[in-house]
């Protein structure tokens, strides 16, 4: 029951009505018997300052931000983390008595998806793709520890602006390839690929994937972070080629894991955020 004393938290972005975050907040406050609620707001670009501000009068407690806003935010927050302030966009806010405070938990979530299968820390990564979610990705996997990255795009001089930035904050040798025989080449040594590019996302199911099973060994794991469908063309690629794959849901339900723990504090039982996915999209396992 929502009482004068509920805590409220929310997503604010443009769309939000098909986000999987309500539902995986919700169903953790509600087994963890907390008094609170988390609830999606549809916010225009040109009323995110009102947003921001208003959220703060109304006594909200933390925000999720999510596509258009998450560079944008940061000129309404009072301090970043360290994730946040390199990558240069936020997707939690937790409000409180020092102020908005912007965190990115996306990069921290991919990481935590591979690492249920394989660490990171000392191996070689090729992400495709050199957009947002590749540079959240990207600046964590250097932060954990991964030794040799390499960023694969088809736009060639995109990745290298990635790199410039990455070289400059963490002093950290980076490589660029264009989507040519050259990635071919990288990928024949990498422990693990990460697609970022929204290739074979619905509704192009059928789109061909940038790289297919003979590009790949069974030694690689191979991580999609598009999660519709769950099961992409490059993961099926990676099972032809005896390749461990993980979907892209599992990055989605670790930045909310990790939201939550910003939060409330508490290290919230995975199962629980997982049980509410499976209930969202009907399925009997992810
Ligand atoms: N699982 C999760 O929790 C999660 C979180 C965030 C995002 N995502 C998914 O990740 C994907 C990327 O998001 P984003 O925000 O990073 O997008 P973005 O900033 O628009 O970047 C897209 C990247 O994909 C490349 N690309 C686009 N179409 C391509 C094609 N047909 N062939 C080859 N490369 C192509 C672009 O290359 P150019 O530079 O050449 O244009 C660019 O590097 C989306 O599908 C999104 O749904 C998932």
């Amino acid at each position: 029951m929502i009482t004068g004393k509920t805590n409220v938290f929310g997503i604010i972005g443009d769309p939000v009505e098909h986000s999987l975050s309500p539902g995986m907040h919700n169903a953790a406050f509600k087994e963890l018997g907390m008094d609170n609620i988390y609830v999606p707001f549809q916010v225009k670009a040109e009323h995110l300052e009102d947003a921001i501000l208003g959220a703060q009068s109304l006594g909200v407690k933390g925000f999720n931000v999510t596509i258009p806003h998450k560079t944008e935010v940061i000129n309404y927050l009072d301090y970043l983390d360290i994730a946040a302030g390199l990558i240069g966009a936020v997707n939690t806010i937790e409000f409180g008595k020092n102020g908005a405070v912007g965190h990115n938990t996306d990069g921290i979530g991919a990481v935590m998806a591979i690492e249920e299968v394989t660490p990171v820390k000392n191996k070689k990564v090729v992400i495709l793709g050199a957009g947002g979610a590749s540079r959240a990705i990207a600046f964590q996997l250097l932060l954990s520890g991964v030794d040799n990255l390499v960023i694969a795009n088809r736009t060639v001089e995109k990745a290298g602006e990635l790199k410039t930035d990455l070289v400059e904050k963490l002093d950290h040798e980076v490589r660029v390839s264009g989507l040519d025989e050259n990635l071919t080449q990288e990928l024949s040594d990498t422990a693990i690929l990460i697609n970022t590019t929204p290739v074979g996302m619905y509704p192009n199911v059928d789109e061909k994937p940038v790289v297919t099973a003979e590009m790949m060994h069974p030694d690689m794991v191979v991580n999609d972070i598009v999660y519709n469908p769950l099961k992409t063309g490059l993961l099926n690629e990676a099972d032809k080629a005896g390749a461990k794959s993980i979907s892209g849901i599992k990055m989605l339900m670790y930045q909310g894991v990790e939201a939550f723990k910003i939060w409330t504090g508490i290290e919230p039982p995975v199962e629980i955020f997982q049980r509410a996915l499976m209930n969202e999209l009907d399925l009997d396992e992810i």
